[in-house]
């Protein structure tokens, strides 16, 4: 299953990473969101992480145009009828989601692949509402995607194992690692790296010790390159609490109680580094 064609649902954060990600290894890139507004936005993001690049060294500038020459835009996912697979990155929001699958499932061939970038929602559960549950899979990149070498690769319960090659290959030829996971709560990342900011949190909450203490512990004593309450300031600390509810419900075990001070800390508005104040301040 050769793919070469591809649509990137979601020109955010994430979906911008892997457009620009998929269009230099030489995909045809369909990049969709809601409005032109929000695609200019995410291409002029990829735009100025290209021009970096150019400047580096990295790539030269006819690498860089011939990338955006790649890249297409659309607000239809009825676009979506021309290409090999999509990966949709929109708002982690499973209504959205649920919304966006049973669309793609209508508009495009049989064939095509349907992947998720989702942190934390089910895929067997998106997998459910078409009816190509064994098309359907968790494609989950790191942020920022052009520089993180991962891909966590989501077998829903249906995912065929000619699916899985083929995502398996296409995360191999846009230069990441991909690695299986199962479809369970917060996949492996997740799992592993939330309850760990969450018990960073407690230690805040329970005067354990300040933000920076929490963080230098760990990043000089365990060789972590960021503190946990750094890290959970960069991914958005409602987006933080999001991925410990969906454990936490996910499992119905009380070891992933969200802690109360993110809770209080998402509904003042403290969101981290986006809107200016987390755990710590930002300009
Ligand atoms: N931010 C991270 O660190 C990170 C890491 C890995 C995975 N993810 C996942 O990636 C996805 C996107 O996250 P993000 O951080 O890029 O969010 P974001 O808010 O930066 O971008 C989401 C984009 O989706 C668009 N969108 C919303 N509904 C849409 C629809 N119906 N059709 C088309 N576009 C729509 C929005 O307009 C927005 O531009 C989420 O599922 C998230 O869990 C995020």
């Amino acid at each position: 299953m050769q793919l070469e064609r591809i649509m990137v649902i979601g020109a955010g954060q994430m979906g911008g990473g892997i457009a620009q990600v998929a269009a230099q290894a030489g995909l045809q890139v369909v990049l969709n969101d809601l409005k032109p507004e929000y695609i200019e936005r995410g291409l002029a993001t990829m735009r100025k992480n290209l021009e970096r690049n150019v400047a580096k060294g990295k790539i030269t500038a006819e690498e860089m145009t011939a990338a955006l020459g790649r890249i297409t835009t659309s607000t239809s996912l009825d676009d979506a009828a021309l290409v090999d697979i999509v990966v949709e990155a929109a708002s982690e929001n499973m209504a959205i989601k649920t919304e966006i699958f049973k669309t793609l499932d209508r508009v495009t061939p049989a064939s095509t692949i349907l992947a998720s970038n989702t942190s934390s929602l089910p895929i067997t559960e998106l997998a459910a509402v078409t009816k190509r549950p064994g098309q359907v899979i968790g494609m989950h990149f790191m942020n920022p995607v052009p520089v993180m070498p991962l891909v966590e690769v989501i077998r829903g319960i249906a995912t065929t194992d000619a699916v899985y090659q083929a995502v398996h290959a296409l995360s191999l030829r846009m230069g990441k690692t991909p690695v299986e996971v199962n479809d369970y709560p917060g996949f492996i990342s997740n799992r592993v790296l939330m309850p760990m900011i969450n018990e960073a949190i407690f230690c805040v909450y329970e005067g354990v010790a300040t933000p920076e203490a929490v963080d230098s512990v760990m990043k000089l004593g365990m060789n972590h390159p960021m503190g946990p309450l750094t890290l959970a300031d960069f991914i958005g600390l409602d987006t933080c609490l999001a991925i410990m509810e969906v454990l936490y419900e996910g499992f119905a075990d009380s070891k992933y109680r969200p802690c109360p001070l993110l809770r209080k800390m998402v509904k003042a508005g403290w969101l981290g580094k986006k809107s200016g104040k987390g755990f710590y301040e930002y300009a």
